[in-house]
């Protein structure tokens, strides 16, 4: 390895042994954040001209060098980014960039860094979050009446509309984007001013090196600064709770598209074949989204247990918080977009949903519903019911096959015209409170959902 150069050789009789550089060094990830830590360090340079520490013809010389900074080549022999930065500025700017660092730590500007980085991965991801809701508002746009079974225990529950079921994966993506956006509000803060831990000894103006970079506002506390990374971590939990349900997602379709339910048709584009069996069109998208959320669940344990014993302020540990943040990036930002395109793509087959919402008796909450209507109070209308069914699966008779006569016939309570109810599609209309799944209600939902959709940014 070629001589490393350092922020902070003064106090030492000899350099750091090549163990300890492969050991400490963080360029090799850190070099990420290179068009950040430019950006910063332009600004900083004009804060250091307002308080008359840079002439202003000198800060302009600083920025302008910075922005030739171009990527690190993979032999580059400095610690991180931000050392890498600072040997560039000065071959270029030369002994002027000696002045960049007044007033400034690194524990600062890996925390600026970090947080312009986060901000724009958030908005990034807020944006394929809204790919995926439009994907499954679209998809859910011609199947607001369209009847499937809905589950409960991996058991056949009641009926649903293929709309709805969708509607409530929009719910929850619906509510990761907030969670991003209020991670975001707690990301865009400026650390700048705090210096390594006890702020800055030079006047500089926070709130106007905020505005430049587009902060919305200062952090409050230097030492809280250098200590705490919570806000990357309010990001990797926004991260797995979004892989989480995009997890159950890829889970619910894999079995859908299974040849046991057969609901769903996958499309060619997003299945793979196996090298041995010929017949196999197996829904490994679904499987790697689903396996990446164990990943991003890593991270963010990663990250939390790095923080929990630190000390205050900052600590070297704290470098071991971009590698999980990066990947679970990187993880998500994937997973979000094959969603999409999953969701794009795949198409639902009418018969064998309906099928399964016909022949599992899952009108039984329906009818003991309708009795209830009736006047017969429900914990008796529930027996009644469960008899009823009992005496089908005895006689293995379908709901389908039982008329008005023969209902009236096994108990004089039920009223003949509730055989109509034996018709999944049927006693659904009844579910029209709000967020129910009668589908005048799932048509009005998703009508809501799209404005709710066009309003988020
Ligand atoms: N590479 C370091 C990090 O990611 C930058 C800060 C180094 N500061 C220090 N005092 N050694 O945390």
């Amino acid at each position: 390895m070629s001589e490393p150069t350092l922020l902070w050789g003064g106090r030492f009789e000899s350099g750091p042994s090549e163990v300890f550089q492969r050991f400490s060094w963080s360029l090799h990830f850190d070099r990420r954040l290179l068009a950040v830590d430019i950006a910063g360090s332009q600004a900083y340079a004009s804060a250091l001209a307002r308080v008359g520490i840079l002439a202003p013809e000198e800060a302009a010389a600083i920025r302008e060098a910075l922005a030739a900074i171009p990527e690190p080549p993979p032999d580059a022999p400095d610690e991180d980014i931000h050392t890498y930065v600072i040997r560039l500025l000065k071959e270029k700017a030369g002994a002027l960039a000696d002045k960049i660092h007044t007033g400034r730590s690194r524990n600062e500007q890996v925390s600026l860094d970090t947080r312009l980085w986060l901000r724009g991965e958030i908005d990034s991801t807020c944006a394929l979050l809204r790919g995926l809701m439009a994907a499954l508002l679209n998809f859910a746009g011609p199947h607001t009446a369209t009847v499937v079974a809905g589950y409960t225990h991996v058991r056949r529950a009641q009926p649903v509309t293929w709309g709805h079921y969708l509607l409530a994966y929009f719910e929850m993506f619906a509510r990761d984007h907030e969670r991003f956006r209020q991670a975001r509000a707690r990301v865009n803060l400026m650390p700048l001013g705090s210096g390594a831990l006890a702020g800055s000894g030079f006047p500089v103006d926070r709130q106007g090196l905020a505005r430049e970079l587009g902060f919305d506002g200062v952090t409050n506390n230097s030492m809280d600064v250098s200590a705490d990374r919570d806000w990357a971590l309010d990001f990797l939990s926004a991260a797995s709770i979004a892989m989480l349900h995009l997890s159950r997602l890829a889970e619910d379709w894999i079995l859908y598209s299974s040849d046991e339910f057969g609901w769903l048709d996958l499309g060619d584009g997003v299945t793979s074949g196996s090298s041995l069996m010929p017949q196999k069109k197996n829904p490994d998208s679904l499987e790697l989204i689903r396996g990446k959320s164990g990943r991003v669940f890593g991270a963010l344990t990663s990250l939390l247990t790095t923080m929990k014993g630190l000390p205050m302020t900052y600590n070297r540990d704290m470098q071991e918080d971009k590698e999980p943040l990066f990947d679970a990036a990187d993880q998500l930002a994937g997973s979000l977009d094959m969603a999409r395109v999953v969701v794009q793509t795949t198409k639902l087959r009418l018969a064998p949903p309906l099928q399964a919402a016909e022949e599992g008796w899952l009108v039984a909450t329906d009818l003991a519903e309708a009795l209830s209507r009736s006047g017969v109070p429900f914990h008796q209308a529930h027996q009644l019911v469960g008899r009823l069914v009992l005496e089908s699966v005895k006689q293995g008779k379908l709901p389908g096959a039982w008329t008005g006569a023969d209902l009236h016939a096994f108990d004089p309570r039920f009223a003949p015209e509730m055989a109509q109810l034996m018709n999944p599609a049927e006693g659904m209309k009844t579910r029209t409170a709000q967020g129910g799944t009668a589908p005048a209600t799932v048509e009005a939902a998703l009508a809501q959902a799209r404005l709710r959709l066009e309003n988020m940014s």
